[in-house]
């Protein structure tokens, strides 16, 4: 499966942080905003992934990541020289996806919880078409809306409706078969302009083959678009991490869990990070893995 994040957009919301610079690399309290997506497709066991930008900011994140080797994984970049909307990414991706499977995630989505790394396994496993999450949440008309019948089955999208037709909002992550690029093709722009991903998903809901999962409270979902999520995220990064002694997103950590690199390359990684307490914590985690009984790895590693 391969999998995308889409981290361009002007992030007009967080001015002036975003004028010079990508928002995406704006930091969440000790890392780049961009590692928790690309942990949270590593957990999906995706080791090939395009990382969609502005133009002027492409050489920056391949500054980050390179090639992907370091981590086991093949990195790839591509340029969005406008924001034409989310759905625009399977267009800009449509050679990386190539009719295989893949896995969209938006460069401002952040997710945590236990019950995270199963639901993304059986996600690309059952995939069938398509699958979306849906998150309860106090305020759905800042998102698009799943609309559920009594069943629990999907039976509409929204997006951002001015009265939700219920409290689920779909967060950033979807699943899809290669048949996407064809959808995103013949898609028309939405009144203001956008190629939406709540059409991409709607034309999916029409074929039938929509799967909606629940994302429980073993899930937490946060979405950093504005100054007051974007702080309220790095606090919850810090007081978990603070709180269990983890670290949410650490790539090296996961790479090393997924079994793309061993906890030697984790160690190296590690060790060229010698004075942040980051560097140091990814070495912890590289010296510690051997001793992990294999029910505390992630996914069994090497
Ligand atoms: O966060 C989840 C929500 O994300 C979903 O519930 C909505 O259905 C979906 O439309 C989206 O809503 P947003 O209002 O958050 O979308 P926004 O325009 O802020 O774009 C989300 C991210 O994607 C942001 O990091 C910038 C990036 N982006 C966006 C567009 C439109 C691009 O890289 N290129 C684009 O053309």
């Amino acid at each position: 499966m391969r999998g995308i994040i889409l981290a361009g957009g002007n992030g007009t919301r967080l001015q002036p942080v975003s004028l010079v610079g990508s928002k995406q690399l704006a930091p969440v309290y000790d890392k780049p905003m961009i590692y928790y997506p690309l942990s949270v497709l590593m957990l999906a066991g995706i080791s090939d992934v395009l990382i969609i930008t502005r133009p002027t900011e492409l050489e920056l994140f391949q500054r980050l990541f390179g090639d992907g080797g370091r981590l086991g994984m093949s990195i790839r970049y591509a340029a969005q020289d406008a924001p034409r909307g989310i759905a625009d990414a399977f267009r800009v991706g449509a050679d990386h996806i190539g009719g295989e499977d893949c896995a969209l995630i938006l460069g401002d989505n952040l997710f945590h919880g236990a019950d995270l790394p199963p639901m993304l396994r059986s996600s690309a496993e059952r995939l069938n078409g398509c699958v979306l999450f849906a998150h309860q949440v106090s305020d759905p008309q800042k998102f698009g809306v799943a609309e559920v019948d009594r069943a629990g089955r999907l039976v509409a999208i929204e997006e951002k409706p001015e009265r939700p037709r219920s409290n689920l909002a779909i967060p950033g992550l979807y699943f899809f078969d290669g048949e996407v690029v064809d959808i995103a093709k013949r898609l028309t722009p939405s009144l203001r302009g956008e190629l939406e991903i709540t059409d991409v998903l709607r034309a999916y809901l029409k074929q039938g083959r929509a799967d909606l999962m629940w994302m429980g409270r073993g899930v937490t979902w946060l979405d950093t678009g504005t100054h007051e999520s974007l702080l309220e995220a790095g606090l919850f990064v810090r007081d978990v991490q603070r709180r269990q002694g983890t670290r949410i997103g650490c790539v090296e950590e996961v790479a090393m869990h997924m079994g793309f690199i061993g906890p030697d390359e984790c160690h190296r990684l590690g060790a060229e990070m010698p004075n942040s307490p980051y560097g140091r914590y990814v070495m912890d985690c590289a010296r510690a893995y051997e001793r992990l009984p294999a029910s505390a790895r992630l996914r069994g590693g090497r």
